[in-house]
């Protein structure tokens, strides 16, 4: 891996900047680039081996249409964005690259990666695919290969109606008008669990979770299953009695467990 030059685009902070990180310490010449450097997207698309993308999701489609072009055959087109079918297909329809989708499921603050996962969407070439998981696997990532179409619709489990629950957890408590400082006083160590995922979404990166929501294809079905959820379990409060609120939930859980 030592000779393999790698340019991050959006590696100056976040999923971008982990990846240099774990790069460099493989032995990779690792160079990145932000809006502001001095080294621009496209120099990195015209010298670097492996062209990663790694800009917030709204940028995204804009950075690949720029860069795909200038990338020749024998390199690797690569991202790390949440969502895969649209960027997936765009490195594919804008470069003759070799090119995988790529999504670690896990953020960038995290500090022991190991046995954590990671989706891979092979679109062209296997050449650089050998290379990446073996990366991963040297860091003990669980690699999991995917379409985008299948990762898209997993996403909207594991993340829209995820962050769906998140968020309408923390409206419903800002309805309640009551001080989350009054609120504390009374917390549960699962109460305080749950307002630690409501402060990181509500405050850390609150463009990347709206648009994880907002672009996911699924989104729309999610919302459905969530509103019917709460609505069964509304009627079943109001009106089925404890007996049936019990029955309910013994159902639920020989379904999921
Ligand atoms: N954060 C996570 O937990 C996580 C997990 C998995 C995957 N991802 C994916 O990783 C990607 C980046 O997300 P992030 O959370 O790491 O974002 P981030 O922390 O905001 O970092 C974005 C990076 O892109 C650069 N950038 C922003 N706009 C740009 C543009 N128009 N052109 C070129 N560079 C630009 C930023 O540098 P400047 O601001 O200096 O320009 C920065 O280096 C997204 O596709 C996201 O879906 C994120």
């Amino acid at each position: 891996m030592n000779n393999t030059t790698v340019g991050i685009i959006g590696g100056t902070r976040g999923m971008g900047h982990w990846f240099a990180g774990l790069l460099s310490k493989e032995g990779c010449a690792v160079h990145v680039s932000g809006r502001k450097t001095t080294l621009q997207a496209k120099e990195i698309a015209k010298t670097c081996d492996v062209v990663v993308v790694a800009v917030p999701i709204s940028a995204t489609a804009e950075v690949i249409k720029l860069v795909g072009p200038l990338l020749t055959k024998d390199k690797l087109f690569m991202d790390l964005t949440s969502l895969k079918k649209e960027p997936v297909e765009l490195m594919l329809a804008s470069s003759p690259a070799e090119v995988i989708g790529c999504h670690p499921l896990f953020g960038p603050t995290l500090k022991e990666i190991s046995g954590q996962n990671v989706i891979l969407c092979p679109a062209r070439g296997t050449k650089w695919l050998s290379w990446l998981k073996k990366v991963f696997k040297k860091n003990k990532l669980v690699i999991l290969e995917s379409t985008p179409e299948k990762h898209d619709q997993m996403m909207a489990i594991i993340q829209v109606l995820t962050h769906l629950h998140t968020i309408s957890l923390g409206t419903a408590l800002a309805a309640t008008g009551i001080p989350l400082a009054e609120i504390n006083k009374f917390s549960t160590p699962i109460f305080q669990a749950k307002l630690d995922i409501i402060k990181k979404v509500f405050t850390e990166s609150p463009e990347l979770y709206a648009n994880i929501i907002i672009r996911n294809p699924d989104t729309g079905k999610m919302l459905n299953i969530y509103e019917k959820a709460l609505t069964d379990i509304s009627q079943i409060i109001k009106f089925g009695g404890e007996t049936k609120f019990k029955e309910v939930l013994d159902i639920t859980a020989k379904k999921l467990f």
